[in-house]
């Protein structure tokens, strides 16, 4: 019994021990070998302008083998900056432990520096008196650790044509040898398909995937492949939950407040194309 609670003891000062870094310019952002990266289907997130950077341990590289779950070395770090009116407000930061771990944080900003968010997450009041929730760590969970890699903007579909300059510069192995000339993409009969699929991919895939949240609706895509196609039940639904923010219904459920017009726009064009 006592050997028990001095063994929990100690993983608990060991997991406190590989806590990320109290300040955000500890986490190594702006240093060497930090590359920005862009996702091509955006997750909306109430109009904040975003900037992301991934850093991977010198001479290492990300293993493509499963197309739609890359495996990431040991050290990859990788980070997130949310700005309102042109000022950053958060750096979200994630960091894969020796353990296998995916360690995850955010940092409000204060003047030069940001400073770690409490694990509960942290609502802040931002001038001109707009509210901004900080999600809290069981929220980052929610979206990034279930889901087929918990990386989800640096991965094929959404790099896709950048992906052949990422196979040039060796970052990645066991991808399919044709990546180096045409990027990973999945099937769409056209650009609207296109468009629509590839948002709720970014915008939903991330927990409607099989294995996901219980429900039969299924929007994350896979490399090489058409949609599930949709029911016009689901097609119904889809757009009436996310053109809400009702708490008991919008989708998706956590990170928004605001619905994302332009977005919703762009699917009811595609769902209903005699919609203007
Ligand atoms: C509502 C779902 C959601 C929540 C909650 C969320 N994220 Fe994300 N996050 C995403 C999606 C989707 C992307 C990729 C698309 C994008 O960046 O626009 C992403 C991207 C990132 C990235 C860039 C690396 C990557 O996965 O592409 C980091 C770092 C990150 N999030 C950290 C966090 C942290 C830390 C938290 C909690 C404080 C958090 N996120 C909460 C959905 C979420
Ligand atoms: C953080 C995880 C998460 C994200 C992201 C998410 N959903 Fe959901 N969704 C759920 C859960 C959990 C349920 C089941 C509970 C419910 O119906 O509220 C659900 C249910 C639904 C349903 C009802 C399906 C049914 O068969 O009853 C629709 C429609 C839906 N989501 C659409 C979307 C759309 C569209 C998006 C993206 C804009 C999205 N969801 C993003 C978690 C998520």
């Amino acid at each position: 019994m006592q050997r028990l609670a001095l063994l929990l003891l100690c993983t608990a000062a060991l997991a406190a021990r590989a806590e990320l870094p109290e300040r955000l310019s500890q986490t190594g952002l702006g240093g060497p070998g930090v590359r920005v990266f862009e996702p091509r289907f955006a997750l909306w997130s109430d109009g904040a302008t975003k900037r992301r950077w991934i850093a991977l341990p010198p001479g290492t590289q990300v293993d493509a083998g499963q197309p739609d779950a890359w495996r990431f070395p040991v050290g990859t770090r990788l980070w997130k900056e949310f700005s309102v009116d042109g000022r950053p407000v958060e750096t979200r930061h994630f960091r894969l432990a020796a353990d296998g771990r995916w360690e995850m944080a955010s940092y409000v900003w204060d003047g030069a520096d940001a400073l770690r968010a409490p694990a509960r997450g942290q609502v802040l009041t931002l001038p001109g008196g707009r509210r901004y929730d900080v999600p809290s760590q069981a929220d980052c969970m929610a979206c990034h650790a279930g889901a087929r890699s918990p990386v989800l903007g640096f991965a094929a579909l959404q790099l896709g044509p950048a992906v052949p300059a990422l196979m040039r510069e060796g970052l990645l192995r066991n991808a399919p040898a044709a990546w180096a000339w045409q990027g990973p993409d999945f099937v769409a009969a056209d650009p609207a398909e296109h468009a629509a699929r590839g948002y709720l991919h970014g915008n939903c895939g991330h927990c409607h995937f099989d294995g996901g949240v219980p429900v039969p609706l299924r929007l994350a895509l896979d490399v090489g492949r058409a949609p599930a196609p949709l029911e016009a039940d689901q097609a119904a639904a889809l757009l009436r939950r996310a053109g809400t923010r009702n708490p008991y219904q919008q989708m998706p459920p956590l990170g928004s407040r605001a619905v994302d017009a332009q977005g919703l726009a762009l699917l009811a064009h595609h769902l209903n194309p005699e919609n203007p």
